[in-house]
């Protein structure tokens, strides 16, 4: 195989309860993006639709990544990558993740799978850490290997895939503002009080259980952030209203989706993802903030081959 086309999810990380180590693949939108064999060992962006972003390699987040794997691997020649962006960047739903991950993982089909699912996420942390000066792996890791995936460690690496409850649906609202990782990882604070910590293990422990034996219930229990969302909300429009009207429209739980704006609500079935989103849509449109809206199951594949 020369030449291969594969489908990017965007993701969802940190799930409320999972700062940095939680997060699920969606469905129902990702990036596209051609990746085809050249014989000069180097890494060519050669085209990037959908978004103004950088086309030189050292620059952009697949070719980063790439560089990552071509580093490791036996191959003496390289790639040249098109990409059809259609996640916008600072959008919340891992922009950079589904770029760096889609790049590693369309590589390493054109080689034959010479690395494994977590030396792919390995190579794609090189993205985020270009993208958001920490190589956080709670979006690449759900990209590639689908559903949801728990880091269980940064050193060693550690990365555990966890089941997904067939009626899950995630509703994802994105106001249309732009908020850099970099910069909503700046205003966190670097410590917890044991008291703020105990509740957030316990709530992560029971969103893992909850998804282990598709206990609806105790997901949306555990579908807490103790720690993040206070903080981060406040760049948000209309947080809270967005959350109390998706909770009051039968969500499980809702959140901020990785670093924001967008927000995140799972919900048992498509009819309840539909109801919340209606809330939504209404709560802003009351408001007067333009959106983008996805409805989604979770997408237990990630990256996959398209054609
Ligand atoms: N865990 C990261 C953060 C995800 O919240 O900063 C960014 O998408």
């Amino acid at each position: 195989m020369e030449e291969i086309k594969v489908f990017c999810p965007a993701t969802i990380a940190n799930v409320s309860c999972g700062f940095d180590v939680l997060g699920l693949a969606l469905d129902s939108v990702g990036d596209e993006m051609v990746v085809r064999k050249i014989p000069e060992k180097e890494i060519r962006i050669t085209k990037i639709i959908g978004q103004d972003l950088p086309l030189e390699t050292g620059k952009n987040v697949s070719g980063v990544a790439g560089l990552a794997l071509l580093e490791k691997s036996d191959y003496d020649g390289g790639f040249e990558i098109e990409i059809d962006k259609r996640i916008k960047p600072g959008s919340g739903i891992g922009s950079s993740a589904a770029s760096s991950a889609g790049a590693v993982w369309a590589m390493n089909e054109l080689l034959g799978k010479p690395f494994s699912k977590l030396e792919l996420v390995q190579f794609a942390m090189e993205g985020e850490k270009l993208a958001s000066d920490v190589a956080h792996a709670d979006n690449v890791a759900p990209a590639i290997y689908g559903g949801f995936t728990l880091v269980r460690s940064y050193a060693p690496l550690d990365i555990v895939p966890i089941p997904t409850p067939d009626e899950l649906f995630a509703t994802v609202i994105h106001p249309q503002i732009e908020i850099k990782t970099s910069d909503s990882r700046k205003i966190l604070k670097t410590t917890i009080s044991l008291e703020k910590g105990i509740k957030q293990w316990g709530n992560l422990g029971g969103l893992v259980a909850g998804l282990f034996q598709s206990d609806y219930d105790l997901i949306g229990r555990s579908l807490e952030d103790h720690i993040v969302e206070p903080i981060r909300s406040i760049l948000i429009p209309a947080f809270d209203d967005i959350k109390t009207n998706a909770m009051d429209a039968g969500a499980l739980g809702c959140g901020i989706s990785g670093s924001g704006p967008s927000i995140f609500a799972l919900s048992k079935g498509e009819n309840n993802a539909q109801n919340v989103a209606k809330s939504m849509e209404e709560t802003y449109k009351t408001i007067g903030v333009p959106f983008d809206i996805h409805i989604s199951k979770v997408n237990i594949h990630g990256v996959k081959k398209l054609g």
